[in-house]
């Protein structure tokens, strides 16, 4: 494939210092054709970041503030974060907009602050049940993408985008490999009218929802399904590196 695979590890409200030591173990000495992170909790960030030296596993962020500075109690700024030596962060995780309010607006604000720090945005998108079963997919899929990304300056830039279908995600239903693919070649037909046909074909669109070894290796064949956003799977080493090592 012309783009670097991807493979996330979203740890969610999960894990601690005994993870963050068999996660770490589990990659070092071993080399992978894909880039790949954990987001863990962002208390655990800075424990996990001193065995980086010895892997190529990078650290991610499960969120980032829109604000720069100032009094918003509870907030992490992008610059923080990559001072910190975070590579990437999600955004707009399905999770946050539903428990905590995110919408689109504050989506693109956050894309922006992370592009304007050097930090990798994901921002995650996604239909739920109800949207899928009354067929308006590529309507909400259009909404987002459009109020999340529109206008944005994105010549020259890395940027994912997460295909998370609400109904795929900790269900253990995963999306079919056909349906994914539809789905993210709509993404990227998308980011073509949104922008150009420079920044879809460099775009890289991960998968999410009850990813695991069983079926990673078949969802990253399609053409454009460029990495994978893991949860429950990722909290077991072993399990999330024999992911990893499918995507190639
Ligand atoms: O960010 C990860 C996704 O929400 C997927 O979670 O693999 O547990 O379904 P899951």
């Amino acid at each position: 494939k012309q783009r670097k695979p991807i493979v996330i590890a979203n740890w969610k409200l999960n894990g601690g210092l005994d993870l963050i030591c068999t996660s770490v173990a589990s990659f070092i000495g071993k080399h992978f054709a894909a880039q790949i992170a954990i987001c863990p909790p962002y208390l655990y960030m800075r424990d996990m970041m001193t065995f980086l030296q010895y892997s190529e596993l990078q650290i991610g962020s499960q969120n980032v503030s829109r604000y720069e500075s100032g009094a918003y109690t509870g907030e992490t700024s992008a610059q923080m974060l990559k001072q910190a030596g975070c590579s990437l962060c999600l955004i707009g995780h399905s999770e946050r907009r539903a428990m905590f309010a995110e919408n689109n607006e504050g989506c693109k604000i956050k894309v922006n602050t992370a592009l304007n720090h050097g930090l990798l945005p994901v921002l995650c998108v996604g239909e739920n049940r109800e949207e899928r079963e009354a067929n308006i997919t590529e309507q909400v899929l259009y909404k987002q993408l459009s109020e999340g990304l529109g206008g944005l300056d994105l010549a020259g830039k890395d940027l994912c985008i997460a295909y998370e279908p609400v109904w795929a995600i900790g269900t253990g239903l995963a999306a079919t490999p056909a349906i994914a693919q539809q789905v993210h070649q709509y993404i990227r037909a998308e980011v073509t009218r949104l922008f150009d046909q420079d920044t879809a074909n460099r775009v890289r669109i991960l998968y999410g929802g009850s990813v695991t070894k069983a079926n990673a290796s078949e969802l990253l064949q399609q053409p454009d399904i460029d990495g994978l956003l893991v949860g429950g799977a990722s909290l077991d080493p072993g399990h999330f590196v024999a992911i990893c090592e499918q995507a190639s």
